[in-house]
Formats: C-alpha cells, sequence, structure tokens
C-alpha cells in the first residue's frame, strides 16, 4: 500500500480556539485525517512573536488548543499533535531558510503588514516579522504534502514554497513543495460585523463556550439598523446573522431569509434560531472536550508522544538537510 500523503497544519496557542478556526480549518482537518497522515501543530513559539512580553497569558493555551482540536473530533490515534518548541528541528530549519530569504519579501508579506497593523506595531521585532520562515520550517520538516489555512496564510504558504524551491535548485531535492488547501467557507465575520472573528476583536463564540453563553453573544450580535420594528422587511444580504445561518444552518437559511424580507420572521427569533443551530454544532464538542478536560494527564500524554514521534522526522530531515548543504561530516 502507498505511505499516506502527509498533512501539517496548526493554531497559534495564544487562546482559545472560536467558530472562525472551526470553518476555517479544524472541520477540513477532521475529514482529511481518514486520508492523511495528520499533524497538527501547537504553534507555541509563533505565539509567543506577538506575546513574548507576557508569556504568562499563554500558560494554558497549550492545552486548551490542543483540547479544542480534540473535542472537534480529530482522533489522537489518527493524528500527530506537535508542540512546536519541542521540536529542534524547527528552529534549526528556520536558520538555514533565513539565507534565503530577503527582508524586503518578509516586510512586503501582507498578512505580516496586515497583522503589525492590528497590533499597533510601529516598528517590529526581527522574531515576528521572520515567523513565516518559520513556519516554512514547520511545514517543511515533516516534508507535508498539503496544508489546509485560511485565506490569511497564503503570502506565507507562498513564501514556503519559494524557499523549498530555491533550496532544490541550490542543494539538491531534499525537500518537498507542499500545496496550500484552502477552506471553502469564506472567512467567518465576528458577531459585531466585525470582517474578521478574532480573539484580540472580543467578538468571538469559542469551540468550548457553554450553551448560554452562546445564546447570549448570539443575542447581542448587530443586525439590519433600518429595522426597527418587528415587521419592518429585512435586508438578510447585509445582516451578519443571516451569513451565520447561511453556514452553520444551511437548510433553514433560505426561509428565515424570505421571511425575514416579508417581516414576518424577528431579529429576536432569528437569533434564537441561530443558537440553536450553533448549540446543536457544539454540544458534542463539548462532551469530548469535559472528558478531556478531566483527563489532563492522557492530553499531556498525546503531545508528548506526538512530538517524540515528529521529532524522530524532524532531525532525520535536519540531517538530510544538513548533508545538501555540505555541512555534515557523519555522526
Ligand atoms: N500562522 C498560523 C495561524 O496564525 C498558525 C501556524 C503556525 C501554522 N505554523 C503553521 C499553520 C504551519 C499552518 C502550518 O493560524
Amino acid at each position: 500500500m502507498p505511505e499516506k500523503k502527509r498533512i501539517l497544519t496548526g493554531d497559534r496557542t495564544t487562546g482559545k480556539l472560536h467558530l472562525g478556526h472551526y470553518v476555517g480549518s479544524l472541520q477540513s482537518r477532521v475529514k482529511l485525517q481518514e486520508e492523511y497522515e495528520s499533524f497538527i501543530l501547537l504553534a507555541d513559539i509563533q505565539a509567543l512573536t506577538t506575546h513574548f512580553e507576557n508569556p504568562e497569558l499563554l500558560e494554558h493555551s497549550i492545552y486548551e488548543v490542543a483540547m479544542d482540536n480534540l473535542s472537534v473530533g480529530l482522533d489522537p490515534n489518527k493524528i500527530t499533535l506537535v508542540q512546536q518548541s519541542r521540536i529542534p528541528a524547527i528552529g534549526e530549519l528556520t536558520v538555514f531558510y533565513s539565507m534565503l530569504v530577503t527582508v524586503n519579501a518578509l516586510r512586503h508579506n501582507p498578512t505580516i503588514k496586515t497583522e503589525a497593523a492590528n497590533y499597533g506595531y510601529s516598528d517590529m521585532t526581527y522574531g515576528f516579522l521572520g515567523y513565516p520562515v518559520s513556519q516554512s520550517a514547520d511545514i517543511t520538516f515533516c516534508k507535508a504534502n498539503l496544508v489546509p489555512v485560511g485565506e490569511d496564510q497564503k503570502p506565507h504558504m507562498e513564501m514556503t514554497r519559494k524557499i523549498v524551491r530555491r533550496f532544490n535548485e541550490l542543494y539538491g531535492e531534499t525537500l518537498v513543495e507542499p500545496d496550500i488547501m484552502l477552506s471553502d467557507c469564506p472567512r467567518l465575520m465576528g458577531l459585531d460585523g466585525n470582517a474578521k472573528m478574532g480573539k484580540s476583536l472580543v467578538n468571538a463564540v469559542y469551540l468550548s463556550d457553554s450553551a448560554d453563553v452562546v445564546k447570549t453573544k448570539v443575542m447581542s450580535a448587530v443586525t439590519d439598523p433600518s429595522r426597527i420594528k418587528k415587521d419592518d422587511p429585512g435586508h438578510p444580504d447585509i445582516c451578519v446573522v443571516s451569513k451565520y445561518h447561511k453556514i452553520f444552518n444551511h437548510g433553514e437559511y433560505e426561509n428565515i431569509c424570505e421571511s425575514c424580507k416579508k417581516g414576518a420572521i424577528g431579529c429576536v427569533a432569528c437569533k434564537k434560531a441561530l443558537a440553536g443551530a450553533l448549540n446543536d454544532l457544539l454540544e458534542p464538542f463539548r462532551e469530548k472536550r469535559a472528558y478531556y478536560e478531566a483527563h489532563r494527564d492522557e492530553v499531556r500524554d498525546i503531545i508528548l508522544t506526538g512530538s517524540e514521534k515528529a521529532n524522530r522526522i524532524g532531525n532525520e530531515t535536519v540531517k538530510e538537510v544538513k548533508e545538501a548543504m555540505h555541512i555534515y561530516i557523519g555522526d
């Protein structure tokens, strides 16, 4: 039987994951785990690029992000969870790759620019500017063939592919050029109407939120501002709640839009229906999560075993890379 192709993807460990992560990446991870050998990276070093001054904020996040991944249905017997800081190969490859990337290429990376603006950086650290190089090391240490990520990661994937091509051209065919797999779901807006759901934007529904919290958050979502009374005709095309129905309550979507346009369904009823649909989705995740919350040692073992496996692979890749670069004199 031919070996399965490999996936690597991951999340910064800067807090709990939310619905935007789910539709952008986690959902497809769950499907892909059947077909691919999947590595899921808990990117704790990348988390430091923005949080190095307050690392204590990240303390619980490694567990939280691991549990988020496990609770949506990633099976620890099928996937490999990897803690980035446990993989020295990633650090080593980052240094080698840094010779192949210009500062200007990094400065023009649109995702770096947007993030720097969001964080209000007037200048930025070398580590932050360079994290796409480190991300290329994340992806290539295990020679991943495919990287399922959201649209915002596209520039990093292009950089990874360029680094691989340049490396192979200079030193001989060593690394694998990965393909990007974009989610077929458009980026999820925040419930406040902000273009992006984000942890730092305080508009997120977390995968671990209780049913009541989900309901409260949905009830406070912004809707069509021109709709004052319940029977005013609504404009679902400009309403955040309707965008959520389309994704999370697809079967009812057309009906709800028609009723809204006619003023036959009010915003309160429409939001209640959405909260119900979201809670139907999240309930099985909460159950799995409760199990892992009660078995933290198991989560720890999953991370440690996964990281050991990743280390064996990463060390092998570093060896090949050093040989290719003629900086290896044998063990
Ligand atoms: N940059 C990604 C994010 O912010 C997280 C990440 C780190 C990642 N390393 C990765 C994603 C490698 C895919 C592959 O979500």
